[in-house]
């Protein structure tokens, strides 16, 4: 049985980088000497959260080529040995796992590092989390998540980088660099997987899994393109979602994976199906039965079945009755072979040993606990109350259901950290700053949801004898997150109830958030004098949280979703487009309207009567412990051709008394154009550290070209005329220049 694996061995190409040549030839070497079974075995991915011995028969059979959800490496490394010694064709398996946002180290997520704006910062994380997956024999994780998200009740939010389309693009790389390293084949390195192809994060009503309905233009102009980033960046797969967009559900839409994705992008890798969703084609109502859904989904061009065993118990038959080409069975096997090549798993099919652990290691947490701190976005700070220096604060209390929540800091896809290894922020704010400050602790609430008022009064009681009062609250784990959507974004629990009780008290109160998505906290930050926004932010939250506190770090992300100030306002979102009665500040109010008005009273704008329509704060929002100021805004060139690059500058001052860190934007937008534009579009953005009083001129280049849309014609392409750049420090202010682009 030995034989098989030598026989691949002595054909071994070196171990790093091999050329597609060498890749190709020997998938056709292995393929050649394939049965149908063989190939039809290595379309087909299971969960192996199941019997073992049943996993292992089904190993032996060849029909399993990829498995999910083992991390042990003593039971990854016996099935593959029994893949390679025992099944009929030999080939190694391909242990695959939800790597969203870290692995053992759990990193914020992936909302949060949004909010970092720090691409190299997520891919050195990403890389980080790569050398633990491998290390427990991952060799495939299901990310980069790169779905626009413009609805905060859609649970799966949390997963994504947030509303925009050029900032998930550019972060989404940043994971896939991180996952894939400099090779596949190293065997510190994942194969990743853009997902989820296409328009899932667009769900009616917010409800996951509820159909899309995006039209062709805002589909190529807003959802797309974050895959295509992935697919110039050399990203190995790409899994299909799980939404029917405008009557058809990706899984079996052939214009989507084959027309689009790989004749006009020509992405060579594997394109995977979401969980059930070949088969997922019956309860859609577009497939009579697991038959018709494979023949649907395998002509589509969906390579892997996960977990439907559609393809299993039906290719055979489709392709003898010469319903299913052979041709189209044997070019799914190929990309998937290829793969397997590429990732070396002929040669080293096990999961890597190392002499050091890379698993909870201290570099790894350090970086883990630099992305938390980033992802903290600022959104509030009258007085200074931030940050609490132990000069002018002596006694702080703490509260809140997530001050000391392990387990749920660390957010949706947590699949691998051990929350015995999270640090809470009252674990780190006792280790560090016990002994130079007093602090109190009354949880008041035991979780989120908790509805009880007994802890109230001890709690106030408490809060008047502080300098001031932490209060931690925000989500449960489980409330964002696949199949976790809600249509109320305000608190929980007696939560609000709990912020109230404190803000009787005078003393300042810092209500920090831990929560899955944007929350509708308009009364908090009302109530509040400082508000921290940290999203779920994993392992080393509370860490990080406890650095930002106590003025260790000053905070610097930047919102990378709009916040509503109530869910009436959902979708909402910067780059919304012209309209024809455009919204006016106007505020809405129902008392301020007249008994028998005939008349618009808010003068016919695109407005609500009930709320304002501008958002609580908008996308790019981020405060600082300084202060920066931008001016003397200098452009090149006012008229540009679509093959140059516009070239501006401006100087950024740090104006206040200490280094920070600012996250400079840059937008353009334009009003005529041969279709409807968005106001503004983030085409840029750089971070910069400066020290207090220091002043730099920030530069970008952005090339021309990536101003194209689709065009009247349907053709992306960049459009002639007069344009607006504005560079500022949110989406709403910034200092404006104009340019032109000629032929
Ligand atoms: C999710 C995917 C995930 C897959 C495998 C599905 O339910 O939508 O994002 O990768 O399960 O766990």
């Amino acid at each position: 049985m030995m034989k098989k694996l030598i026989a691949f061995v002595v054909m071994a190409l070196p171990l790093f980088a091999f050329a597609q040549k060498d890749i190709d030839q020997r998938v056709e070497e292995i393929m050649a000497k394939m049965t149908i079974e063989d190939k039809i075995g290595q379309l087909n991915q299971m969960d192996g959260r199941r019997d073992l011995e049943q996993i292992k028969k089904e190993v032996r059979e060849g029909t399993l080529s990829s498995i999910m959800n083992i991390v042990d490496p003593a039971v990854t490394n016996e099935l593959q040995r029994i893949a390679i010694e025992e099944s009929p064709a030999g080939i190694p398996l391909l242990f695959a796992r939800d790597v969203v946002h870290g692995f053992n180290t759990v990193l914020p997520i992936p909302l949060g590092q949004a909010a970092s704006w720090d691409e190299e910062l997520i891919e050195k994380a990403s890389r980080n989390t790569a050398l633990e997956a491998t290390e427990r024999g991952i060799r495939w994780a299901f990310a980069p998540m790169m779905d626009i998200a413009r609805d905060a009740r859609w649970g799966r939010i949390a997963e994504s980088f947030g509303e925009d389309t050029y900032m998930a693009g550019r972060l989404a790389t940043a994971v896939v660099r991180g996952y894939q390293g400099n090779s596949l084949s190293d065997q510190t390195s994942m194969a990743a997987c853009a997902k989820h192809f296409v328009g899932y994060g667009d769900a009616e009503g917010g409800r996951d899994y509820n159909t899309t309905s995006i039209p062709p233009r805002t589909l190529r102009d807003v959802y797309l393109p974050p895959f295509k980033a992935c697919v110039d960046e050399g990203c190995a797969s790409i899994m299909t979602s799980f939404n029917d967009n405008d009557g058809l559900p990706s899984t079996g839409n052939r214009w989507l994976l084959t027309e689009l994705l790989r004749e006009q992008w020509g992405f060579e890798g594997v394109v995977v199906s979401d969980w059930g969703s070949v088969a997922g084609l019956i309860p859609h109502g577009v497939a009579y039965d697991k038959r018709d859904a494979a023949h649907q989904c395998i002509e589509a061009g969906c390579d892997v079945d996960m977990s439907s065993r559609s393809y299993l118990l039906n290719l055979k038959e489709l392709i003898e009755s010469g319903e299913v080409d052979m041709a189209v069975l044997d070019e799914a096997v190929r990309r998937v072979l290829r793969l397997k090549v590429a990732l070396g798993l002929f040669e080293q099919p096990y999961a890597r040993t190392t002499e050091k652990s890379d698993i909870y290691s201290e570099s790894v947490l350090a970086t883990a606990c630099r992305l938390a701190e980033e992802s903290v976005v600022m959104l509030k700070n009258e007085g200074e109350v931030l940050p609490l220096l132990p000069e002018k604060v002596k006694r702080v209390l703490v509260v809140g259901p997530m001050a000391d929540a392990p387990y749920d800091q660390m957010g949706t896809w947590a699949l691998d950290g051990d929350k015995t290894h999270t640090v809470t922020p009252i674990a780190a704010i006792r280790e560090d700053w016990a002994k130079k400050v007093e602090i109190d602790y009354i949880p008041c609430l035991t979780h989120p949801r908790d509805r009880s008022t007994a802890e109230f009064a001890r709690m106030q009681e408490a809060a008047r004898k502080a300098d001031v009062v932490v209060a931690f609250v925000g989500e449960e784990q489980m409330m964002s997150g696949e199949a976790h959507s809600l249509s109320s974004l305000d608190l929980q629990g007696a939560q609000g109830d709990m912020l109230e009780a404190l803000a009787e008290v005078e003393t300042p109160l810092v209500t920090v958030f831990m929560a899955g998505r944007p929350l509708t906290i308009a009364r908090q930050v009302e109530i509040s004098d400082a508000i921290l926004y940290a999203w779920h932010p994993g392992t080393m939250g509370g860490k990080a949280l406890a650095n930002i506190l106590f003025g260790e770090v000053s905070p610097s992300g930047k919102l990378p979703a709009t916040f509503p100030r109530n869910v009436g306002q959902i979708p909402i979102y910067y780059n919304h487009k012209h309209t024809s009665h455009r919204a006016k500040g106007t505020e809405g109010n129902l008392d301020s309207i007249p008994r028998e008005a005939y008349q618009s009273v808010m003068g016919h704008t695109s407005s609500y009567l009930d709320v304002a329509p501008s958002p609580l704060f908008p996308f790019g929002y981020g405060l600082s412990y300084t202060t920066f100021e931008l001016s003397d805004i200098k452009i090149e060139k006012t008229a540009v051709t679509p093959d140059e690059s516009i070239k501006v500058s401006v100087l950024l001052t740090n104006t206040g008394r200490r280094e920070g860190t600012e996250v400079v934007q840059l937008y353009t937008g334009r009003k005529t154009a041969s279709v409807t534009q968005p106001m503004k579009e983030l085409k840029e953005f750089q971070r910069v550290t400066l020290g207090a009083g220091e002043c730099r001129r920030v530069e970008f280049e952005v090339p021309v070209s990536r101003l194209a849309f689709h065009n009247r014609d349907m053709v992306l392409a960049v459009e002639e005329g007069k344009y607006t750049l504005t560079i500022g420090t949110d989406s709403q202010t910034g200092l404006k220049t104009y340019f032109k682009i000629t032929k």
